[in-house]
């Protein structure tokens, strides 16, 4: 081999060789790693968490426990421990390993800082590094690839979405309201300089963008079956969970139905508006504001919604109108917390303040009541965009929907392309505001 190696301890001690690996697809490489690994000793290999490969990319398919079992079955493999952070220092300076084994591809790119900081913590001790050669052929990134290409099923997806509030923490939704557009929300990611990619989590099936996408208003008129049409656009090319707008639910009955036929194609979450009588979305500034629900309808249609469902996996949270239409904070909480005992998985708190001044004070009462704070609080930061992340996840907001800017930017490029072929009397001076044939093309 052309690269420098330590050479193994002698037979007779048993040095410690920590590897540290996400397992969730084991191939080749992994394989070579560990059966070097093994030449030095005694190999404890420790498996991310899902916590730990949340905190830097998707969620991996199989759980912590399913990957520590493949790897503790692995030839070669002494024991397995967990690795609860993407930084191994806090296992090493436990097990103060003789020797830490890692594919030679880490020295460049987001993971050399990583590199770095095990290089320095194994000096304490003077433990050494094992670089072996990257398996040239095969990567995880390139299976995960070909699996997502095969796609999911809707057993799989629809239990990702409670996999991810738990594990994540912090669930981040994009809305889509056609196949392309949710191709957007399934494949956009932006990596950062520590190694860490950001990417949508799940999709918002919005029934403002899905009406405005069809040319009709936010009222209702688009039914259930045409609404199904698009979520099943969009089951036929992601992979990722969605939410449902259900908008009131409709009547009981209505929505026992509604229930079981999203949990059957595979989605993840229902949320309902305690709104009632002629549909109005709540973003309108106008006096013919659509009159809240009586708290009594709305938790017996989340009863009988949560009997509806066959399995543990579908949720349905409820959307509380109180701060849209003036209620104040004690309504607000008194109906959440109403919603709650009828067994809502979630509260959506919604708000048109420019401000997220009201929604941070909902937040810390939330907060302050213990049967609240189990339940996952959402937000809708449309009017008061300008909430960072960040600011959300520090008050205990588990997850955050982008409701409605695809279809907001994607209106405004068509309108732009159009005038400028009516003004041009050609298309030519359009090219530049549009994608290449060739990329549309090769685009799906
Ligand atoms: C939607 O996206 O359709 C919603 C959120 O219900 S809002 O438009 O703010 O009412
Ligand atoms: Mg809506």
């Amino acid at each position: 081999m052309c690269f420098q190696m330590p050479e193994p301890k002698p037979s007779g001690d048993n040095p410690i060789v920590y590897v540290a690996m996400s397992a969730d697809i084991i191939h080749p490489g992994h394989l070579n790693i560990i059966h070097t690994a093994a030449r030095y000793g005694e190999v404890v290999v420790g498996v991310l968490t899902d916590e730990a490969i949340a905190s830097y990319k998707r969620l991996p398919y199989m759980t912590f426990e399913q990957r520590s079992a493949v790897v503790e079955n692995l030839k070669g493999v002494s024991r397995v421990v967990p690795q609860a952070t993407l930084d191994y220092v806090e296992n090493l300076r436990r097990l103060r390993p003789d020797f830490v084994v890692h594919g030679s591809d880490w020295k460049e790119g987001v993971q050399s800082e990583t590199r770095s900081r095990v290089v320095e913590v194994l000096k304490e001790w003077g433990g050494r590094l094992v670089e072996p050669e990257y398996t040239p052929g095969i990567s995880s990134t390139q299976l995960n690839k070909a699996i997502r290409e095969v796609g999911t099923t809707p057993d799989i997806r629809r239990g990702r979405l409670k996999q991810l509030l738990d594990k994540k923490g912090f669930v981040r939704v994009l809305e889509a309201h056609s196949g392309l557009s949710a191709l957007i929300v399934e494949n956009s990611a932006v990596r950062s300089g520590d190694g860490r990619t950001a990417e949508f989590d799940a999709m918002w099936l919005s029934s403002l963008t899905d009406s405005t996408a069809k040319g009709k208003p936010d009222i209702e008129c688009v039914d259930l079956t045409n609404r199904l049409h698009t979520v099943n656009d969009i089951l036929e090319v992601t992979t990722k969970p969605i939410i449902y707008d259900g908008d009131s639910g409709g009547n009981v009955d209505q929505f026992r139905f509604t229930v079981r036929t999203l949990e059957r194609l595979g989605v993840s979450m229902v949320i309902i508006e305690d709104k009632k009588g002629r549909k109005r979305n709540s973003l309108y500034v106008a006096d013919n504001l659509q009159p809240q629900e009586e708290i009594e309808v709305m938790c017996e249609k989340i009863a009988v919604g949560k009997r509806a469902r066959v399995t543990g996996d579908f949720m349905i949270a409820a959307r509380c109108e109180s701060l849209i239409l003036g209620h104040g904070q004690e309504e607000a909480l008194r109906r959440a917390g109403a919603y709650v005992e009828a067994g809502a998985d979630a509260i959506l708190i919604h708000s048109k303040s420019q401000s997220p001044d009201e929604v941070f004070a909902f937040c810390e009462r939330y907060r302050e009541s213990r049967e609240l704070s189990l339940v996952p609080l959402i937000v809708v930061p449309s009017t008061y965009a300008q909430v960072t992340e960040r600011e959300l996840r520090d008050r205990g907001i588990r997850m955050v929907i982008y409701a409605n800017q695809l279809l907001r930017s994607e209106y405004p490029a068509m309108l732009r392309v159009a005038e400028s072929i009516l003004k041009h009397e050609r298309a030519r001076e359009a090219d530049e505001m549009i994608m290449p044939i060739r990329d549309i093309l090769e685009l799906v």
